[in-house]
């Protein structure tokens, strides 16, 4: 089969916003006890943070990382986390039923976020707490000095404040899992009095509303309408969240999931722009795609749920996803999908990252590695610059069980006027087939190839890196591509994801 992009540096979709490519650390798992902190470990510094995961961050390319949580959030008193370690409490963790022992807090993970070059987004406690507890955080983080809880970080060892500009009210408030859950009305009016009084304190701080847990909450579109009613005029952002994994062997419906994500994203622009028209409002509420991955969910539920009065681990091993090459191809896609919504996502977080739903692992006094869906994203948030163009793709469709007819290319292509760049990503999900793509580069100025990789696998769309095989999966040069006399050829593998980049 072949396709045919037709892409042009003057149609433009919007700026690639850097927060694009954030990530997502929560007290979950071995994220971060035996994860990004491990003290005895070889490669640990004088925090005890690992410097090869440190690394390994730093090569993925991550903005902003949000942070305690997660469901994890709506259990966690704040307080707890800072002072002197000694003196900082072990907690339960109800939603993950294990130990939470505080000796990660708010001023380790900052100082872990300036090794790592990273933003910090805060989640706030909305489903056992309140307004008041936001306030302290806020101002514990945001206030200088001259009050009781500023001066008690300073007393803490850092007299600059966090500056924390990103906040979350709360987590997936939509669940039924989680600890606080609400219905829409009760939520709406909790996260409107919050954002009020937090913007009271720093009318600066951009704030994100939760939005639904996933497309397939039975109150997908009545909770996001009846929350932006309430919290419209006092939030810049509603989240998305979204998990996507193979069932029942429908490997076709998987590869097709960034369907899924656009339709989603979609669906919440034109329900958040409802309520807008209702309003008669001139403001424009924008996404933030606080969590979404390839998550392999049903392996949690059934195997590894941890249950018993007298059975509380500490940082166990849950939700640590072994990813596949076609598990990449889908992490690459979902990203084009983000890129091609940069109009309206103005922030995402790959759901997470370290060791629980992963694009790095690691083992506990061992190595550190990279698993096939870190490439994609490392590359895309290396190549993506500049404006996201807005591409049109001819291409064969196929049809799927859970989305019906899907296109078997997509694309996504960005340019930087300032370094005379273009990137284009690209994705093949026919399983036995090649596919030849062309693109008429007319409109460019004299565009030369300079690099061309592709994630794919000839012999198992199953391949995965592991501890004994770490390297097993990665990029090699597409030696197909090429451009003449303003013409791009490549052909792209079956399962595969492609990154092209021109100058
Ligand atoms: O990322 C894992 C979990 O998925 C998060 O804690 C929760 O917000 C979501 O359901």
């Amino acid at each position: 089969p072949t396709a045919r992009l037709t892409v042009n540096p003057d149609f433009t979709v919007g700026p690639v916003k850097r927060r694009l490519f954030g990530s997502f650390v929560e007290h979950l798992g071995r994220c971060v006890y035996d994860g990004l902190y491990e003290p005895g470990h070889p490669q640990a510094d004088a925090e005890g943070f690992r410097s090869d995961v440190v690394e390994l961050v730093k090569e993925l390319g991550v903005s902003t990382i949000r942070y305690p949580g997660g469901n994890f959030v709506s259990g966690f008193r704040w307080e707890d986390s800072v002072g002197p370690r000694e003196l900082r409490p072990r907690r339960l963790d109800l939603a993950w039923h294990s130990t939470e022992t505080n000796e990660v807090g708010l001023h380790e993970f900052a100082s872990w976020l300036e090794k790592v070059g990273s933003e910090l987004m805060l989640a706030v406690n909305l489903g056992t707490r309140g307004t008041l507890e936001a306030l302290d955080l806020l101002e514990y983080s945001n206030i200088r000095s001259g009050t009781a809880l500023s001066d008690l970080r300073a007393a803490n060892g850092r007299p600059e404040p966090f500056g924390v500009k990103m906040w979350c009210l709360g987590n997936e408030m939509d669940g039924p899992w989680q600890l606080g859950h609400r219905s829409a009305a009760d939520y709406g009016k909790l996260a409107s009095q919050t954002a009020k009084a937090m913007r009271q304190l720093d009318p600066s701080l951009e704030l994100v509303v939760c939005g639904s847990s996933g497309a397939h909450m039975p109150t997908f579109g009545d909770w996001e309408r009846e929350v932006l009613a309430h919290t419209y005029d006092d939030v810049d952002y509603i989240s998305c969240h979204a998990y996507y994994e193979e069932k029942d062997g429908d490997l076709g419906s998987f590869l097709a999931s960034a369907v899924d994500m656009d339709r989603f994203i979609e669906s919440v622009v034109a329900t958040a722009d409802h309520v807008k028209a209702a309003r008669g409002s001139d403001k424009t509420i924008n996404i933030s795609f606080d969590e979404w991955n390839v998550w392999y969910l049903d392996r949690f539920q059934k195997v590894e749920k941890i249950e018993g009065l007298d059975n509380w681990p500490v940082a166990p091993r849950l939700l640590e996803d072994s990813y596949s090459v076609a598990d990449a191809v889908v992490v690459g896609s979902l990203l084009i999908s983000l890129l091609k919504h940069a109009d309206r996502v103005a922030s995402a977080s790959l759901a997470q990252l370290v060791n629980v739903i992963a694009p790095i692992m690691t083992e506990p006094g061992g190595p550190a590695w990279r698993q096939t869906t870190f490439f994609p994203f490392s590359l895309t948030s290396r190549l993506a610059a500049g404006e996201v163009l807005s591409v049109s793709l001819d291409t064969p469709h196929y049809e799927t069980a859970a989305y019906g007819s899907v296109p078997l290319v997509d694309a996504a292509a960005t340019h930087d006027q300032s370094t005379g760049t273009t990137a284009i990503f690209l994705v093949n999900r026919s399983q036995h087939e090649e596919v030849t793509v062309t693109a008429d580069l007319g409109a460019f100025d004299a565009a030369i190839l300079l690099d061309a990789q592709t994630l794919a696998d000839p012999n198992d769309v199953y391949a995965k890196n592991t501890l004994k095989a770490p390297d097993r999966v990665g990029l090699s040069r597409n030696k197909t591509a090429e451009v003449r006399e303003g013409s791009l050829t490549v052909t792209l593998p079956p399962v595969s994801w492609t990154a092209l980049s021109l100058g």
